[in-house]
């Protein structure tokens, strides 16, 4: 029997734990009201019955702290035998606690290098990888120059930034003016456990058009496998905003091997050898671009959609790797499509008082699945990142385009159920110019 220790977890990750007890591990939690916000109470709660034990503190970011609180359980460094975080924002401090105690992490140096997005490409330059144009700013005449040199527009983000928080495209100087005018209110109004991430230091980027994909790529300290490649749904005025994902990706299947080796590849360089990993990629109209390695297993709603499609289950996949299995040799093969779109409010909106509070359950028997946190009369945010989410649906079959069409069509008819607008899904699939969409060809 292993002891995992597991510093917090997301709604989709209990089944993490819950993999490791039905293997009959000891599983120990940590978790802090920090990240309250970015699990709903009913996944925490099962989370903390399915642990042996689950350990509060205010801090979970500290190694030395946390080691102590261990100890006060009589847990010892030689007791654990693995280390791990399915949240972003804990990631970094899962493996200092493995490293601190010698349990088995993804190496701290590997996750720093991932989380620090100016570190990341420098990786990427080093090794020949190929990346966008970047520089790390501090200022907006820092930024003002930097944009100049790359060219509009550009993108600029936090450098260990998390669900779209304080990130811009923008067209010109002005757009950058207003991104610095605008980001010291959202730092100011944002959830303190994700502004803690945060410094003063952004990145300007290049912007890469095309496709979005994502990668998870599984790595057990030698081999680096290319798990599941799917499409991303990017917001149609806001491509920053993300919303859903089709698998399977819908790529060629020799693309869809390019797609997967330089994710992998990516993951090799910056020494993301344990454990799995959300690699995001654009395909341009030179090649795969990254967009961000984050150096932990995905969040949101696509690894069930994963599981839907592949009937394999990566949280289990994950665990696993920190137990000591070896990475499955190829990628997941997939026995039908899923397609799940996220619901969000395009303006600040209220839900009608007149709707029946189970105004929802008349979409289900469209839906494979789904959910809504939006009984009538609820204020509704304009969606600014992941976070202002108020549903997700789901339609699962045998083809992705039409998955993805019916739940289209689903979301369209909530929308007008509403009455008001909901973020719009852009039509990205097939933008890039015609002679790049020979480039297999050539
Ligand atoms: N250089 C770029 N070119 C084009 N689009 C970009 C670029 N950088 C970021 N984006 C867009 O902005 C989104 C957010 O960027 P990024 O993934 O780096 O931030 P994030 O806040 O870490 O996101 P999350 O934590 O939700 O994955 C991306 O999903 C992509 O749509
Ligand atoms: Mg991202």
């Amino acid at each position: 029997m292993a002891h995992l220790v597991f510093v917090e977890i997301t709604a989709l990750g209990v089944q993490s734990i819950a993999h490791a007890k039905r293997l009959g591990h000891e599983v120990t939690l940590l978790r802090s009201p920090l990240y309250d916000f970015v699990t709903p109470p009913a996944e925490r709660a099962r989370a903390e019955e399915l642990a042996d034990r689950t350990i509060h503190s205010d801090d979970l970011q500290d190694a030395g702290p946390l080691l102590g609180l261990l100890r006060e359980h009589g847990i010892g460094p030689g007791d654990v035998h693995a280390v791990l975080s399915t949240l972003s924002l804990c990631v970094l401090s899962a493996a200092r606690l493995a490293e601190r105690i010698g349990a088995r992490g993804t190496p701290y140096e590997a996750v720093a290098a991932a989380r620090d997005k100016g570190r990341c490409r420098e990786v990427l330059r080093e090794t020949g990888v190929p990346s966008l144009g970047f520089a790390v700013v501090t200022t907006l005449p820092q930024a003002l120059a930097a944009a100049a040199d790359i060219g509009y527009p550009v993108v600029i983000k936090p450098v260990s930034g998390v669900g779209k928080a304080v990130t811009s495209i923008v067209e010109d100087a002005d757009g950058l003016r207003a991104h610095f005018a605008a980001a010291a209110e959202e730092l100011r109004a944002m959830q303190p456990g994700l502004a803690a991430e945060l410094d003063e230091r952004y990145i300007v980027e290049e912007l890469a058009v095309g496709e979005l994909y994502s990668v998870e790529v599984a790595a057990d300290g030698e081999r680096f496998t290319p798990l599941v490649a799917v499409g991303r749904k990017m917001g149609r005025d806001n491509p920053v905003l993300e919303l859903g994902c089709t698998v399977p990706s819908g790529l060629p299947s020799a693309e869809e091997a390019e797609l997967g080796a330089y994710a992998a590849r990516v993951c090799e360089v910056l020494g993301l050898d344990l454990g799995i990993f959300h690699v995001e990629v654009m395909r341009t109209a030179k090649g795969f671009r990254l967009v961000e390695a984050n150096p932990r297993i995905s969040g949101g709603s696509l690894p069930d959609s994963v599981r839907m499609a592949t009937d394999h289950n990566v949280f289990e996949i994950l665990v696993d790797l920190f137990l000591g299995a070896p990475a499955p040799a190829h990628p997941l093969p997939w026995r039908r499509a899923a397609s799940h779109t996220f619901l969000a409010a395009a303006q600040d909106a209220v839900v009608p008082q007149d709707l029946p509070a189970d105004w929802f359950e008349e979409f289900r028997p469209r839906l494979h699945s789904g959910w809504v946190r939006a009984e009538p009369g609820a204020q509704l945010r304009a969606m600014n990142g992941n976070f202002d989410t108020f549903g997700m649906i789901r339609v699962v079959g045998e083809d992705a385009d039409r998955a993805a069409e019916e739940v289209a069509a689903v979301r369209r008819d909530i929308e007008k159920r509403l009455g008001f607008a909901l973020t719009a899904v852009a039509e990205s699939r097939g933008t890039l110019p015609a002679a790049d969409q020979a480039r297999g060809d050539g």
